[in-house]
Parts: structure tokens; sequence; C-alpha cells
């Protein structure tokens, strides 16, 4: 067999050009749309961000009042929805909010309309719908009654008024806000290699969204900010994080919110929410979840640096989502919620230009083995993939 270059996890490896984001993990930098994200984290709004990514460009005033009365509108779930997400309640939120999406196709009257106007109008349904679905899910799950979406809050007050019932801090939504702006798109991370795959048969962007939602569950890409709060219950104490951390790494096992495929530098998107965590933690009475986080990061992980592992954008997510009085299941659901328009981007991407993504795997198993018919086979060997 002819010996190929084989590129596991397709690392470093371009298959595409995206005008979606801009990304150089060797300093640490990431433009949505040419935009720096600083800019976008510290003056921009979701909302705005999203027209940014789905449009192209930046919106007048009128543009984007348009918008977000559109975007308000598009809130509401069908009924039919919400009986998906009743009988699905004791799965895991990701589980609930994958299948809550995959059924709106069935309710969505352009869910086979591929077209690229069509696409993007349905990537603002479904951001403005994820919210809808996550919130209803933990109400429903909790005996409460889904409380309806309001048409005078931002995406970001509103979820948090959906899932508490009762209308949010405007600093603590704002905190929430600039959290979906940073989530909002990441080039070819695994999710949205997903959506684009499924993109690349012309499948709907139902299908890619929820292959993105999928995807994004694994404690490897969105699942590690779940994981980075059960790692600070486990450790406790300061003290004993860096006898926790050598032991781990030692076992073979990884830092939750450490390392990133692309940055080698620290994550642009973690800066944001190292202050933004500190500052909740002092008003909430809770500074702990912070300082041990800190001192994980500064006396801990930081003999990592040289080997490229910095922060990544979860490892202060987590303690905010917390704060915030979220429950830890559904933090995987937030960065979800905030990703969809990129997915919907991306999936765009792909129409306008498409050729099916179909890479290849060396073959490494036995060739041309005899055929025995199974009365002739004796004693059942193991069982495929089974130790030997
Ligand atoms: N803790 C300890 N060591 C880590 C690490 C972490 N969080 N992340 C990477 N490393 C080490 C690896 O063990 C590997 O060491 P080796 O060269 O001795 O084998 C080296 O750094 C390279 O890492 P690698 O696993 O090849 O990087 P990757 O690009 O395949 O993986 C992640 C990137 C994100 C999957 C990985 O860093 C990780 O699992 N991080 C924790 C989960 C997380 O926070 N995910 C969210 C990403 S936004």
């Amino acid at each position: 067999m002819a010996e190929v270059q084989i590129y596991r996890g397709l690392k470093d490896v371009y298959f595409d050009k995206s005008a979606a984001s801009f990304i150089d993990g060797s300093i640490g930098k990431l433009l949505y749309r040419g935009y720096s994200i600083h800019d976008l984290a510290e003056k921009s709004t979701f909302e705005e961000t999203v027209y940014l990514l789905l449009y192209g460009k930046l919106p007048t005033r009128s543009e984007l009042d348009a918008f977000e009365s559109h975007f308000r509108a598009s809130r509401p779930v069908p009924d039919a929805i919400l009986k998906v997400i009743e009988l699905t309640q004791k799965a895991h939120p990701m589980d609930v909010l994958r299948t809550a999406v995959s059924a709106m196709a069935a309710y969505d009257p352009e869910a086979e309309d591929k077209s690229v106007e069509a696409t993007l109008r349905k990537g603002v349904r479904l951001t403005a719908q994820a919210a809808t679905i996550v919130a209803a899910h933990d109400r429903i799950r909790k005996g409460l009654k889904p409380v309806p979406p309001s048409n005078r809050l931002s995406h970001a007050a509103n979820f948090l008024y959906m899932l508490f019932g009762k209308e949010p801090d405007p600093e603590e939504a704002k905190l929430l806000d600039v959290d979906f702006i940073l989530h909002a798109e990441h080039g070819s991370n695994a999710s949205a290699f997903a959506a684009r795959v499924a993109a690349s048969t012309l499948s709907d962007v139902h299908s890619a969204v929820t292959a993105g939602i999928g995807v994004l569950k694994g404690p490897w890409h969105g699942g590690a900010a779940e994981a980075v709060m059960t790692m600070v219950h486990e450790i406790g104490t300061p003290e004993k994080a860096e006898a926790y951390a050598h032991k781990l790494i030692e076992s073979g096992g990884k830092v939750m919110g450490f390392g990133h495929r692309v940055y080698k530098a620290e994550d642009p998107r973690a800066r944001h929410l190292r202050d933004r965590s500190k500052w909740l933690g002092e008003k909430k009475g809770q500074p702990q979840w912070f300082q041990l986080l800190r001192y994980l990061e500064d006396n801990v992980m930081a003999k990592y640096r040289p080997r490229g592992i910095f922060v990544n954008v979860d490892f202060y997510a987590g303690s905010i989502y917390y704060l915030l009085g979220i429950p830890e299941d559904i933090f995987i659901s937030i960065f979800a919620m905030g990703r969809v328009p990129g997915w919907a981007l991306q999936v765009m991407e792909q129409y306008r230009d498409n050729i099916l993504i179909r890479p290849l795997l060396q073959y490494g198993g036995p060739m041309d083995v005899e055929y025995v018919p199974i009365e002739k086979r004796g004693a059942p060997a193991p069982p495929v993939g089974a130790e030997r």
C-alpha cells in the first residue's frame, strides 16, 4: 500500500476559505467578519453581532431596530415543540435542545428551502428559538410552566427572564450578552465543521444545526465549562489545586478549560470572562470561585504556558453561569445558544460555493481474508474490536 500523509484530527489542515472569522492562534487574535472580538465584546450587543455575522456588515440604527423587532418576534416555539420537550424532559438539556431543534424542521415552512436567503432567515429564527427551548425545558423538568418570551427584553435578558420567571438585573443580563457574543462564531471548530459537512451534502439547516449541537456536547468542545465547575467543586480550596492538577495530568487527563487546538497563546475571549467572573463573584459575595480559578491559572498551570497551554473561553465561563444561578447541566446549552449564528453562517457559506466534504481514511485492517462459511468457523472468536 502506498504511504500517505495522514493528518490525524485534521490538525492544521485548511479545507476551504471563509469570511466568517479570522483566528491567529499564535498571538491569540480573533476577528468576526474583520472586527476585533475585543471591540465587539466591549461595544456591541449579541443582536448586533448576529446581524454582523449573518449579513456581513454592521447595521445602521434603523437596520438594527428592524432586525431586533423581527428577532424578538421569532422567539416563540410551536406548542408541539413544548410537547416534545415535555416528552424528553428527563434527558440532558443538550439532548433536549438537539431533539427540539431537529423537530422544529417539521414546523418551519421553509425547512427544505436551501437558498442562502431562507437559510439566513432560519438561522435568525433558530438563534431566537434556541433560548426559548432551553429555558422552557428547565421550567418543564422542574414542574413549572414555561415563561413566554418577552418582547421588551434583549436576547440575553429574555433568556434569564424565561429561565427564572423574573426580569434580570440589567448588569447580569449584559454579562450574559457578552458571553453570547464571545461564543457566536469560531472558524472551523468541531461543531461548525460538522454543520458544514451536513450542509455539504445539501442537507438542510435544521440537520446541520442538529449535528452542530450533537458535536458541541462533548467535554473536549462545549462541555468544558460544565466540567470546569465540576473540577472546581472537586478541588475545593486553592491549597489542593496543585496536587489535583498534577495527579490528573500524570494519569493522562486534561485540566478542563485549558488548551486549545488553535490557540497556543491566551484565548482572546478568556480575558472578558475573567474580568467579569471576578466582578460577579464580588457582587454575589462569592469571590472564592474566581480566587480558585485564578490560582489554578497563575500558580498551577502557568508552567504549561511554554507548551502553548493557556486558559480557553470555557475556563471562566462556568463560574459566571454558576453565579448567575444557572443549573450546571445547562452550561453547554448556553454555548450552543450563542453559537447558532456561527453555524448558520457557515452553512450559508457552504451552500454558496458547495463542494462535498468527504476526506479519506487509510485502511489499516487485514486484506483479502478468506470467507469461511458459518458452520465451519469453529470456536467463537472474540467480538470485533475486543482486546485479544
Ligand atoms: N491539560 C493538560 N494538558 C493538556 C491540556 C490540558 N487542558 N490540553 C492539552 N494538553 C497537553 C496534551 O496532553 C498534549 O501533551 P503531549 O504533547 O505530552 O501529549 C499537548 O498538550 C497537546 O495537546 P493536544 O491534546 O494534542 O491538543 P489538541 O489540539 O488535540 O486538544 C483540546 C485540544 C481542547 C481538546 C485539549 O486542550 C483539551 O482537552 N482541553 C481540555 C478541554 C477543554 O477545555 N476544551 C474546551 C476547548 S475550547
